[in-house]
């Protein structure tokens, strides 16, 4: 027999499962999960979405249900999106009191202590035109646009919200909401910045879930453009000046690179978006048969940590939980 001098047998580690467990460097946590969950009018609605099997939009009624058993699973925070009534050309309801996330909220908080609800501030979901803000001359007035944000994102924290997250990708909205929560007593909001975003397809299913594709054009003079990556860490650096507490990159999967710098570049708190249409193909291939979605959904979020995401914003967080895939 040769002496075992020349290589290094790896594969030692590798024999069970508690010594695989014993040496893993990366985990997830399901205090490592923000959930989405959509609202809309009505009572006792619960629709699925079909381009997202296993995703429902919810009356109000059925969201405070659903809240009870996310928090009783164990997952910290949910992100709601609002789907209104009715759509006009600023996205009235997404900035009035008694407005479906507002109204949202408020049940919410009625019957669920703990949970940490954070609000989608956008418009998209409430203009007629399906575009994230204020539109003048074929194209968003970013300038507009932000004033109103501050508006939207104050009367989710006033409604009881815990944080906002921005995600509408105008400049100088991190700075504009900060200053007025600031001046209305809200000092202790955390702010989560949608601070790369990117112009992708990836978000198809979720325009379905949330109503929201625009009626003209697209959004590709807010949003980034994909094969960019300087310009990702500028933007979460100016994010960051103007206030932002945590940071996100979205989507996550195909922009794994920039995690990686981001977490690499900056000491703050890094979410990344495990966005719709990373969801749908996994349910769309696991259907066919083609493959494990499970366990394609576990090795996705685990990639998206090792990147160096702490926090997770995905569709799968309840249904891995429930199934004790994550612990
Ligand atoms: C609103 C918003 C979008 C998503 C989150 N917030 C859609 C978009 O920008 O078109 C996408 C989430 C997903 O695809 O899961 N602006």
């Amino acid at each position: 027999m040769h002496k075992n001098i020349e290589f290094f047998r790896f594969r030692r580690l590798r024999k069970t499962e508690n010594l695989r467990k014993m040496v893993r460097e990366n985990f997830i946590r399901k205090e490592d999960l923000i959930y989405p969950l959509f609202v809309v009018p009505g009572k006792k609605v619960k629709k699925e979405v079909p381009s997202m099997p296993g995703v429902f939009q919810m009356s109000i009624d059925n969201i405070v249900k659903e809240c009870k058993e996310i928090e009783e699973l164990g997952i910290p925070a949910i992100i709601l999106f609002g789907i209104p009534e009715e759509k006009d050309e600023i996205g009235s309801d997404a900035m009035s009191d008694d407005g479906i996330v507002q109204r949202c909220i408020r049940e919410i908080k009625k019957e669920v202590k703990d949970l940490t609800v954070i609000t989608d501030v956008c418009f998209c979901e409430y203009t007629s035109h399906g575009h994230c803000g204020i539109v003048r001359n074929g194209d968003v007035d970013n300038d507009a646009t932000i004033e109103n944000l501050a508006k939207e994102a104050l009367s989710h924290v006033k409604a009881g919200a815990d944080m906002v997250a921005p995600s509408d990708m105008m400049d100088g909205r991190v700075k504009m909401i900060r200053e007025v929560l600031d001046e209305n007593g809200f000092t202790h909001i955390p702010i989560m910045a949608y601070s790369a975003k990117y112009a992708s397809s990836f978000y198809g299913p979720f325009r379905d879930a949330a109503q929201s594709a625009p009626q003209f054009g697209d959004r590709r003079t807010y949003q980034m453009d994909p094969p960019n990556l300087r310009e990702a860490i500028r933007e979460v650096e100016e994010d960051i000046k103007e206030g932002a507490d945590i940071v996100m990159v979205k989507p996550a999967l195909s922009y794994l690179d920039v995690i990686k710098t981001v977490r690499e570049k900056f000491n703050h708190p890094v979410a990344a978006y495990n966005v719709s249409g990373e969801y749908s193909m996994v349910k769309a291939a696991s259907k066919m048969g083609w493959i494990d979605g499970d366990r394609v959904a576990t090795e996705i979020l685990i990639s998206i940590k090792r990147a160096g995401a702490d926090l997770i914003l995905t569709y799968f967080a309840k249904e891995l939980v429930k199934k004790e895939i994550i612990l």
